[in-house]
């Protein structure tokens, strides 16, 4: 048994993340996370790809797309379990992301019964709001929704 103990089987990490076998394997080979082959040419993980996992669920839940997630844990080192420090600097990174999202997320929330510009005119506020749809000629989707292009139709979730 080499330093870095018998390791984790594929099985174990997805039971104990609550994701399945493939989805290991695709944050494998997109670079997400890394195990290794042992002396029987079984792949082992190291326990703290869990929290590797964890944060990539977290992070996808929130909309950070997939891409944006691999660089910032790019940045933490491959040799060593990350430190609160480490997790510290990943997570400041995404902090304006995730204030934006929260506060569309909020405004959403407050918005949702009253019109939200998206050519319905189905409200009481909508001859107000956007009178003829007149919101549609500035672009698609909830216009007073304030959500960016890149929010519309794509799924962040694997
Ligand atoms: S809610 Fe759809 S246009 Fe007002």
């Amino acid at each position: 048994m080499d330093e870095r103990g018998s390791g984790l089987t594929v099985g174990q990490v997805a039971a104990r993340s609550g994701i399945r076998v493939s989805t290991v394997h695709f944050y494998e080979a997109r670079g997400l996370i890394r195990g290794w082959r042992n002396n029987g040419n079984q792949r082992r993980f190291a326990r703290e790809v869990l929290r590797r996992i964890a944060v990539i669920r977290v992070a996808q839940l929130a909309g950070i797309p997939l891409a944006r997630i691999k660089k910032a844990l790019d940045e933490l080192p491959a040799d060593r379990a990350p430190t609160g420090d480490d997790w510290t600097r990943l997570s400041a990174q995404w902090r304006a992301d995730l204030d934006a999202r929260i506060q569309r997320l909020t405004k959403l929330r407050d918005d949702l019964d009253g019109c939200i510009g998206c050519g319905c005119l189905s409200t009481s506020q909508c001859p107000l709001r956007n009178p003829g749809d007149r919101l549609g000629k500035e672009g698609a989707g909830p216009r007073l929704l304030d959500l960016p292009v890149s929010d519309l139709g794509t799924s962040a979730l694997r």
